[in-house]
């Protein structure tokens, strides 16, 4: 199996994806959180620092796009080709309703015949630019927008066009991350799909890796996002049945947050992103509503750092095979 960690906004960034890196280094394919690029000033900064290749060394990162627009993604691909990546992903799966109005994300698949001509006229631009060739694009798609059912046009598209392969995420827009996956759309996928197909979405443990891998024994890509900042040893475990260590946590926390004071140069952003990586981590251990309290209202680093080690010195980790819907 292939592994690839999702892109997640304002969760997966650089400072997170060298940690992970670092500490646990079994990914394949890591993918930035989305880059917006805007017409004629391109990426903003915070998205150029999310793809310089000084904040990224070591992974085979692959940056992903959020647009409706063909010439701008053309534009954004010949951007990042100059700066070394080969490889670029469109998002067709975001459904936010900060994007899905502008028919970005997952928004875009409503329309499908202007999805068709999107493609169309990106695919003839990277010609143009001489590139078709020698760079790859691959795209995070949901099934639709309120019904599964729409999934059959949209992949007749995408059988039409040079894609390098397809992450599915098998909800629909307005599911958002609520109601089961829908893993018979994924097998529709799989006996109709030109291109190779990774699968994402609710792997949180071992268990549910191993109903998948069942369900779908030729599946050789699996992307995960909150499982893994959940718990960062799940593809050990998945792999090697060894689990997650306190110490290994203890580092993960520990970096994670002196990589984002070393980022923003200040504390108070730093616990704000911890925060974040606490709502999911935090699942991970057991009876520390108590200190999990402590951890959010702390906005000084030292009441921060009291209130982790606290937490740490307190709460037992969960046992990791069971699923989160458990
Ligand atoms: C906080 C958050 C931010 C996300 N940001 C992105 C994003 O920038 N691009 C994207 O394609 N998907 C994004 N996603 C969706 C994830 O990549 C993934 O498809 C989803 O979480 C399901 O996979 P999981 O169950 O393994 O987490 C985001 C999800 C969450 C929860």
């Amino acid at each position: 199996m292939r592994f690839y960690l999702a892109p997640m906004e304002e969760v997966t960034g650089y400072v997170f994806r060298n940690v992970y890196r670092e500490l646990f280094g079994d990914i394949d394919k890591y993918f930035t959180p989305f880059l917006s690029p805007m017409e004629k000033k391109g990426f903003k900064n915070k998205d150029q620092k999310e793809v310089a290749p000084e904040n990224n060394q070591g992974q085979f990162l692959v940056p992903q796009i959020l647009t409706n627009q063909a010439v701008l993604f053309g534009q954004s691909v010949r951007v990042l080709y100059g700066q070394g990546y080969r490889e670029c992903n469109l998002n067709l799966g975001c459904p936010s309703q900060t994007v899905v109005p502008k028919r970005k994300g997952s928004g875009f698949l409503a329309d499908t015949e202007e999805l068709d001509r999107f493609f169309d006229e990106f695919f003839s631009l990277l010609d143009n630019y001489g590139f078709s060739e020698s760079v790859k694009i691959s795209v995070k798609t949901r099934l639709g927008i309120a019904d599964p059912e729409e999934f059959r046009k949209i992949l007749a598209i995408y059988n039409r066009y040079p894609l390098s392969e397809i992450i599915i995420h098998p909800r629909v827009q307005k599911d958002f991350y609520r109601n089961q996956v829908n893993t018979d759309w994924f097998a529709y996928a799989q006996r109709e799909s030109v291109h190779p197909l990774c699968y994402n979405g609710d792997i949180a443990a071992v268990s549910d890796y191993r109903k998948l891998t069942e369900r779908f024994p030729t599946l050789d890509r699996l992307m995960i996002g909150r499982g893994l900042v959940r718990n960062p040893g799940l593809i050990a475990e998945i792999t090697t049945g060894k689990k997650v260590t306190r110490s290994e946590l203890s580092a993960y926390e520990s970096l994670l947050y002196l990589g984002y004071v070393r980022a923003y140069g200040e504390e108070r952003n730093a616990i704000f992103k911890m925060k974040e990586i606490w709502y999911y981590l935090g699942d991970l251990f057991e009876d520390a509503s108590k200190e999990l309290k402590q951890i959010k209202k702390a906005v000084t680093g030292e009441k921060y750092r009291a209130a982790v080690e606290a937490l740490f010195a307190a709460c037992p980790i969960r046992e990791t095979t069971a699923s989160a819907e458990d």
